[in-house]
Formats: C-alpha cells, structure tokens, sequence
C-alpha cells in the first residue's frame, strides 16, 4: 500500500477517534444508560453505542466499500480488502464507575494486515497512532518501547475476562508468578491503552487471555511500531483472532516474560 493512501486511511481513523472521545466527554459525568450483554460483569452502555455509530458513519461516510468488524453491532461484510476493526469504547466497566481509564481503539487491515492504527484517550487528550512501516506516534512526538532488559525491573500490565464460568482462571497463577519476577502488575483495565502504555515505555511488558480483535488491532501496531513484540502465546507469531496475548519492549523481556508463562501453563491447558 502506498503512503498516499496509508495517510489517507489514518486520517479518517483519527477523525472517528477524535469524535468518538467527544462523545465518550459529553457524557462522562452524566449518569450512563447501562445493560448487560453476556453476563452481570459484562456491560454496555450508550456511549458505547452512540460512539460506534458515529465511528462507522465516519468511515463509511469516506469508504462507502471497506468492510467493519464492530464490537456493538453486527459485522458489515462487503467482501472489501480493507477491513475496519473497532472498539468504540475499550475500558467500558471504568467509564461506567468514572475510572479515568478508557479510549477508542480503531485499527484498519488490508488483505488480513494491519496498517493502521488508533487509540484515543479522550480524557487526557492522548492520541496514540501507527501506520505499517511508517513508526508509531503519541500526539506529535514519535515513540518507542522502554530500553530495560531485566524483568525483576518491568512494570507490567495484564486484564481479566468477564467470563467467570472458569473458576481455575490461569491468569491468576501467571500473576502470582509476575508478582514475585517483576518490579509491579497494573491492571488498568482498559487493553488498548494497556498496549499504547508499552509502546511509550510506560509499561514494560504485558500479556492478557480472551481478548478480541477489537481490543488489539490497533494497538498491536502501535507496539511492532513503537520496537515492541506482540504475538499470542507460544505461537511466535500475532493473529488478532486469537485470543491470548504476550506483548514486551524487547526479545529479552518477551523470551523471560514466554518462559513463565509456558513453565505456568499445565500441558492439558486450552488456551484461548
Ligand atoms: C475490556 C478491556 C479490559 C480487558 C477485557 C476487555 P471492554 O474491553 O479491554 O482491559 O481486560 O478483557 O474485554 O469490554 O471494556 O471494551
Ligand atoms: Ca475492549
Ligand atoms: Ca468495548
């Protein structure tokens, strides 16, 4: 894909983000209409809603043709190569408790790649942005992952599912072993920003099970951008269909961050 047409997709991406946080402002301090979707634990509400309506119509609006992969309503499916993958709103649980943790993630694949992507914290006015091979960006300033080579020194982030049918959850036996190979764990709560946080050298490293597409499209770009790895675990390769992430600044901080994930995972384990 050429530059022209890169910058042209990344334009319209941070036009639908910049006014998807408009509306995620409006109606941060107003009581929130709030439902349920899978289970008590998963909510949605009307920002969420409202926010991917004026995503989609802003996309649409300039590429009548691409196909959208939209967390809050059914996927628009016009067999284009150009692929739109959106979370209107990641971090849902803090929007609706006023936790000033939550943004928009909008990534965009062509022919099953990611190109470009986006992440807009609208509360702290932080616009995270990457194109493929074209370096990643927080506002004007380019960015890159933390230079630390020694885990016992890396702040780290995970998140847990809304789905606790699984009483053994994995996750909390790979962060009792973080807890004591680490410097500290955050769990923000919010997967995108989690992400974009490693791309600046916020945080050092993180991984997180039963994510989708929408919460690492974007993001994931802006980490390969920003010098990080990303892929899904013990594969060594990242496919936003799949569920399980690792994500680090450095090979050395990924291989240290893969062993005691694997050494934590019993071999009968299906990881999603
Ligand atoms: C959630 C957030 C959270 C992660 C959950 C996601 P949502 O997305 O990214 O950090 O732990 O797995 O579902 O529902 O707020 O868009
Ligand atoms: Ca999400
Ligand atoms: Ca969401």
């Amino acid at each position: 894909m050429n530059t022209v047409l890169k910058e042209k997709l990344l334009d319209i991406a941070k036009e639908a983000a910049l006014k998807a946080g408009e509306i995620h402002l409006k109606y941060y301090d107003l009581p929130k209409e709030i439902y349920h979707k899978s289970n008590e634990f998963d909510l949605v509400t009307n920002v969420d809603k409202e926010s991917e309506e004026i995503i989609i119509k802003t996309i649409l609006s300039k590429f009548k043709n691409h196909s959208i992969l939209a967390e809050e309503s059914a996927e628009i499916n016009q067999n284009s190569e150009f692929e739109w993958i959106i979370d209107p709103l990641d971090g849902t649980t803090n929007y609706a408790h006023k936790f000033p943790q939550f943004c928009v993630s909008i990534g965009l694949a062509y022919q099953k790649e990611i190109y470009v992507g986006v992440v807009y914290d609208a509360l702290k006015k932080e616009l995270f942005f990457a194109t493929k091979d074209g370096g990643a960006f927080l506002n004007d300033k380019q960015i890159q992952v933390s230079s630390i080579k020694d885990l016992s020194k890396c702040l780290l982030a995970t998140g847990f599912p809304y789905d606790r049918t699984n009483k053994e959850n994995i996750n909390f036996e790979y962060f009792k072993r973080f807890f004591y190979t680490s410097q500290a764990i955050r769990r923000p709560g919010a997967a995108a920003l989690d992400m974009s946080y490693l791309a600046c050298g916020r945080l050092d490293g993180f991984w997180e099970l039963k994510l989708a597409p929408w919460d690492t499209a974007a993001a994931s770009l802006i980490v390969r951008e920003a010098g990080g790895i990303v892929t899904n675990f013990f594969t060594g390769e990242f496919n936003i269909f799949v569920k399980s992430v690792i994500a680090a600044n450095n090979k050395t901080i990924y291989d240290a961050m893969t062993k005691i994930l694997r050494e934590a995972t019993p071999h009968d384990t299906v990881l999603y």
